[in-house]
């Protein structure tokens, strides 16, 4: 038995490498240096999608594509009823997602791939009270998604730092939401309800739900000379340090570079606040050695939510809505390993160790 199948290899892909010794990621033979911050969102979809649909087409044409199913799925925008607004981001996209009809297809996989950065804006807006923004399709998904939410053209480093944050969390080996959308992948069940599957898998604390978590740790913080004792009573309290600690990772997460650049490109312009990256860095400083300290054995290091953490702060998403940006992203890693699943793969079907009661033998 493994509990939280540490090691064991479940899936054979050709989609994506985490070599954890060594802060490693490759995804469709592009080293992360290559792609983030250097090819679109489109752009690494398309890789990605590469080889899973017959009908793929060239990588121009599969970003307009993608644009107008922006469109298309922004119409789904009326069901956003106050019951569904009353609900955390996360769950609203879920649930109007979950209208997308099930398939296998191009056609199925373009709009979920569409649907987060289609709806979040619109959700987030219609909460705040403010009519939603329709879609362009003409621009490209990062500035699309960025005019929706605030109505304005954003400038080209900003879009940069959204653009390279999508690249950024768009496939990551066999994490846990991944492996959910190719349990439910290997069952036929469909693209949509693999998408849901791996929503439902991100929104946890211990993956995706962790950024949102951060911000209000600086909050907490406040200035770096606080950062040490708020530290030391947060572990004493048994709590875990969001944005700290990764399963394969025993090294930095590359991803928090790439993603600390990003924010340094766009500080000027953008809603970072000031003095923002200094308290993160010096968080990040005592956290490291703290964590050190009390875990001499285990080595724990910055992981991916932190520097996202400042980021989708800087553009202006509220921190409640996080995770529904990672899913924008990751939506192009589910729904490929579900059509990899789907297409090589066999039905997920594990067993477990029973250690209840045995039935009562009749005297
Ligand atoms: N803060 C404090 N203690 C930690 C942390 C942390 N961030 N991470 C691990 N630990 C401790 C655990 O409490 C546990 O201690 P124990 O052995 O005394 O019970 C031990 O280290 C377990 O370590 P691992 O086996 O390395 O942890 P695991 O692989 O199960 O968990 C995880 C990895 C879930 C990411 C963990 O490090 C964590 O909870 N981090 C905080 C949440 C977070 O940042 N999540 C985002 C992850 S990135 C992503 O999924 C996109």
């Amino acid at each position: 038995m493994s509990q939280g199948l540490d090691d064991i290899i479940a899936a054979e892909t050709r989609l994506s490498s985490v070599d954890g010794a060594h802060g490693i990621l490759v995804v469709k033979g592009f080293s992360l240096d290559q792609i983030a911050g250097q090819k679109s969102f489109e752009d690494v979809a398309w890789l990605l999608f590469g080889g899973l649909f017959d009908d793929l087409p060239d990588a121009r044409t599969f970003a307009a594509q993608l644009g107008h199913a922006r469109s298309e799925v922004f119409d789904l925008v009326r069901y956003i009823d106050d019951g569904i607004l009353a609900l955390p981001p996360m769950d609203g996209v879920r649930a109007i997602m979950a209208r997308i009809a099930d398939g296998e297809d191009l056609a199925t996989a373009t709009r979920l791939l569409a649907a987060p950065a289609g709806l979040l804006p619109a959700f987030l807006r219609l909460r705040d009270g403010q009519p939603p923004l329709a879609p362009d399709p003409r621009r490209g998904h990062a500035a699309d998604m960025l005019h929706m939410l605030n109505g304005q053209v954003a400038g080209p480093e900003t879009v940069g730092a959204l653009d390279t944050y999508l690249v950024t969390v768009a496939d990551h080996g066999l994490n846990a939401s991944t492996f959910a959308a190719r349990v439910v992948a290997s069952t036929w069940s469909g693209l949509t309800s693999s998408v849901l599957a791996g929503l439902a898998a991100l929104k946890g604390p211990l993956h995706g739900g962790a950024p949102g978590p951060i911000i209000a740790m600086l909050d907490g913080i406040a200035t770096p000379d606080n950062a040490e004792a708020w530290i030391e009573a947060a572990l004493a309290r048994g709590d875990r340090l969001m944005g700290f600690g990764h399963r394969i990772y025993k090294v930095r997460d590359p991803r928090a570079d790439a993603l600390k650049a990003a924010v340094r490109r766009m500080a000027k312009g953008s809603n970072l606040l000031p003095g923002r990256l200094k308290l993160a860095e010096a968080v990040e400083q005592a956290a490291l050695e703290i964590l050190h300290r009390h875990k001499p054995d285990r080595p724990l290091d910055v992981n991916v939510e932190f520097y996202t953490a400042l980021l989708l702060e800087a553009l202006g998403f509220p921190p409640d809505a996080f995770t529904a940006v990672f899913a924008t992203g990751r939506t192009a890693g589910w729904l490929a390993h579900a059509r990899e699943q789907r297409l090589t793969g066999r039905l997920i079907r594990p067993q477990s160790s029973y250690v209840g009661p045995e039935p009562a033998v009749a005297a």
